[in-house]
């Protein structure tokens, strides 16, 4: 095809192409002088393209590249190391008017016959890097909105944690409240509940006194009516018995009295131990002692101690109590000449007391319910008593933080054990 054009034609076409083109087209010879120059790269730059021709290459680059340029091609022509030849690259180019505009440049070189030239096509980059200068100011513009919303949402959120912060402090002073009212209730409650207990220990005391008064009572009376008519018939040797017999039942009167104080103030909740370091065999020998006015004819107390200087760390009356207990149970309800074994010993650091006796024991049936108030067994119809006893003794052992269990058979006697820890030695 290209043969049946003549050459005129050819460089006709040529130079219309190049005239056309929308990009620059300038050629430089290996002095760096533009030889040809399109319309495109003149109106790039703002010259006439008669300005541009015969002038260095230079004119159209800002510094420094403008005052290196000639060693730049020098340099190629010399080495042969192509730094933009083939490459392309963009670069700023320098218009008529000094103001400076970004292109790409892609050169090529060109071998004639006799000597080289170089052909740049130079395309403007300006739109390019406006619009790209446009989306990365909207790009910034957007991070900055999207940091200002984050800060807006860190607010917010720190807003909403403050908020829940204190909401979840109201729970707890909600929840506080409701504790306090919640314990008032049971405290208003526990006391209705005491009061009710009082008034019905109240009513069972006075049940107990009139049945329990009137024998010692009349008792005192027959006494003393008898001490007047010997007194008054000189017959002064019979005085002595019937002035024991007033001294035995006030002495009684005043145990039940006593009994039954005792056990208020425990359910009053208004006793507290009081420990001390005490030698325990003194202290049981002293209780066996005192108790001996009550045994009965040819009855003994058979003691077995835990060691003549051994200390224990208890609340002597809260022990002292227990023991007069259970001792004065096993001597009432042992028959004469039955002995009464108390035994002690310490075992890994708790004391272990036995009363064992050899009396009427408690039927089967009863046991259950030995411990309870006013509470007493079936065989002990004719023998006084208040049936608190036990009931007080279970909670000194309780308050000694111990423990009380028993084994009886009826007829066969009745042995008591109390274990009381002693582990809060000083
Ligand atoms: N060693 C014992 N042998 C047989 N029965 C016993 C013995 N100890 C207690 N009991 C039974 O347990 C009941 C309750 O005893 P508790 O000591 O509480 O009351 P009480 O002896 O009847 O009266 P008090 O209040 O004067 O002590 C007694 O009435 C008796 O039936
Ligand atoms: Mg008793």
């Amino acid at each position: 095809m290209t043969e049946s054009i003549s050459n005129s034609e050819d460089a006709q076409r040529l130079n219309a192409v190049i005239n056309t083109a929308t990009d620059g087209i300038i050629i430089i010879n290996h002095r760096g002088i533009m030889e040809s120059v399109n319309s495109a790269a003149a109106i790039l730059f703002g010259y006439e393209p008669e300005e541009m021709i015969r002038q260095n290459i230079s004119l159209l680059t800002p510094s420094p590249h403008r005052e290196k340029h000639d060693s730049y091609i020098q340099n190629y022509l010399s080495t042969g190391i192509k730094k933009i030849i083939g490459i392309g690259r963009e670069v700023d180019g320098q218009r008529k008017d000094g103001s400076l505009f970004p292109l790409r440049l892609s050169i090529s070189e060109v071998k004639l016959e006799n000597r080289i030239i170089f052909t740049g096509i130079l395309h403007d980059l300006s739109k390019e890097k406006a619009q790209e200068e446009k989306i990365k100011k909207l790009n910034q513009e957007l991070e900055e909105r999207v940091e200002e919303r984050t800060q807006e949402l860190g607010k917010v959120v720190n807003k909403l944690l403050f908020t829940n912060k204190q909401l979840q402090q109201e729970i707890k002073d909600r929840k506080a409240a409701e504790k306090g009212l919640r314990f008032k209730e049971k405290e208003t409650r526990s006391a209705l509940l005491k009061e009710r207990e009082l008034s019905d220990m109240k009513s069972r005391f006075v049940t107990m006194a009139s049945h329990e008064f009137r024998t010692p009572l009349s008792s005192i009376l027959t006494s003393a009516e008898l001490l007047e008519l010997h007194l008054a018939a000189g017959r002064h040797e019979k005085c002595p018995r019937n002035i024991e017999r007033i001294k035995n039942s006030v002495n009684h009167l005043t145990s039940v009295l006593n009994e039954f104080l005792s056990l208020s103030k425990l359910e009053m909740n208004n006793v507290k131990a009081e420990p001390s370091l005490f030698v325990f065999d003194e202290f049981a020998q002293q209780l066996i002692e005192n108790l001996k006015p009550i045994l009965k004819q040819g009855q003994s107390i058979q003691f077995e101690g835990i060691g003549k200087s051994e200390e224990v760390y208890l609340d002597k009356t809260f022990l002292n109590h227990t023991l007069m207990n259970l001792i004065s149970n096993a001597i009432k309800y042992s028959k004469e000449n039955q002995f009464i074994s108390f035994t002690s010993k310490i075992d890994k650091s708790t004391l272990i007391i036995i009363i064992k006796d050899q009396g009427i024991g408690i039927p089967e049936q009863d046991q259950k319910h030995l411990f309870g108030r006013f509470f007493r067994a079936h065989n002990v119809e004719n023998i006084p008593g208040t049936g608190l006893g036990l009931n007080i003794v279970k909670k000194y052992v309780d308050l000694l933080g111990g423990t009380i269990s028993f084994f009886s058979k009826l007829g066969k006697g009745a042995t008591f054990t109390i274990q009381i820890p002693l582990n809060k030695t000083d």
